[in-house]
């Protein structure tokens, strides 16, 4: 890999930016987890933090989901999910995040008796902090699991509604192959109805089709990965031509085997042909790296220009659902920031 000058990955690091696609819980850092365990009397299946992380070598998504899905164990009371958000928000700002859009996924907590109540409260909890102490905005988007039922999906919903003015989107996550987002039209169309906004991931590992199916059919308004629709050139100018947001996610690609190591990302392709992409960490804590730290491995590994690093971090804000006066002043901080005199002939 080409060794990138010290100085424009530090910049790309501190850069203010958004993360758009971020799964709380796949946050879970394995000394929390351990911590956690030891809280609520959980045994684990590792003797120690390291052999916990050498245990993080995935062969596709659904070996990481097994492995991310038996960590989550450890989190049962409302001050488990507080700690969690918390640290992450406390590393975000250290990446030169200013706004999150977070995920969480109720029904693998809900499904192991731990109240809705307890989740939602914990992680938006920490959020408020976020704001006032790390001057951090956020919103939260609930995820469906695919691979459960479309009935389990609205009786989540329905659980979610006496918190609607803590959600800003529904998004739909877990095993993607064979779980198609036309199971969950009904259910996206009651959480629009409530005025949440939609989200999907598609194409990390399905078709182009379900990229076509979650703008079709359940009005997503970003996609979450996207990568395989480089296999459907309509796709493409579509994309293109109505600048439909993908929130892109370098490591995790890397980690689970969309793509066999950062060169060969088509992350500079895509934003060569105008889509606009967004750079996103997935699940930091299993996949290497923080928002800042895959800017600045991608930046490195596929020779990005100082611009294209700056227009990365634009199009963070841009493809955030925040107030267009609140993503002028972003913009404006990040014009400020790049415009600093010694920051200036970083090239
Ligand atoms: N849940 C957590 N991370 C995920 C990913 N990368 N794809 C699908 N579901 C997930
Ligand atoms: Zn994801």
């Amino acid at each position: 890999m080409r060794e990138m000058p010290d100085d424009l990955a530090t910049f790309a690091r501190d850069l203010p930016k958004a993360e758009l696609h971020l799964h709380i819980e796949g946050t879970l850092e394995p000394e929390l987890m351990f911590d956690l365990a030891r809280r609520n009397g959980v045994s684990l299946p590792f003797a120690s933090v390291d052999e916990v992380r050498r245990a993080y070598v995935f062969s596709d998504l659904q070996s990481f989901l097994d492995i991310y899905y038996a960590g989550c164990r450890v989190l049962i009371q409302e001050q488990d999910f507080y700690d969690l958000a918390w640290a992450y928000l406390a590393r975000a700002a250290t990446q030169g995040v200013r706004h999150a859009e977070i995920f969480f996924d109720p029904q693998t907590h809900i499904d192991r008796g731990v109240p809705f109540e307890a989740v939602v409260t914990g992680i938006h909890r920490a959020l408020q902090e976020g704001r006032t102490r790390l001057d951090i905005t956020s919103g939260l988007i609930l995820c469906f699991l695919r691979h459960l039922s479309a009935e389990a999906a609205m009786q989540t919903l329905n659980e979610a509604l006496p918190y609607r003015d803590w959600i800003l989107a529904v998004g739909l996550d877990s095993s993607e192959v064979g779980y198609p987002p036309a199971k969950f039209k009904d259910v996206y169309d009651r959480a629009r109805e409530v005025g949440l906004l939609a989200v999907a991931h598609a194409g990390e590992e399905g078709p182009p089709s379900y990229i076509w199916e979650a703008l079709d059919l359940l009005h997503a308004r970003r996609i979450d990965h996207g990568v395989r629709c480089m296999e459907d050139e309509r796709l493409m100018e579509r994309l293109v031509e109505e600048q439909i947001p993908l929130t892109v996610c370098p490591l995790s690609n890397v980690r689970l085997r969309v793509f066999p190591d950062l060169r060969s990302h088509p992350l500079k392709q895509l934003l060569d042909r105008g889509l606009l992409v967004t750079v996103n960490s997935d699940d930091p804590a299993y996949f290497g790296g923080y928002v800042g730290d895959n800017l600045q491995e991608v930046a490195s590994a596929l020779d990005l220009s100082r611009e294209q690093v700056i227009a990365l971090a634009r199009n963070s804000f841009i493809a955030s659902f925040i107030s267009e006066e609140q993503k002028r002043r972003y913009l404006d901080e990040l014009d400020r920031f790049a415009a600093q005199p010694s920051l200036k002939t970083i090239s």
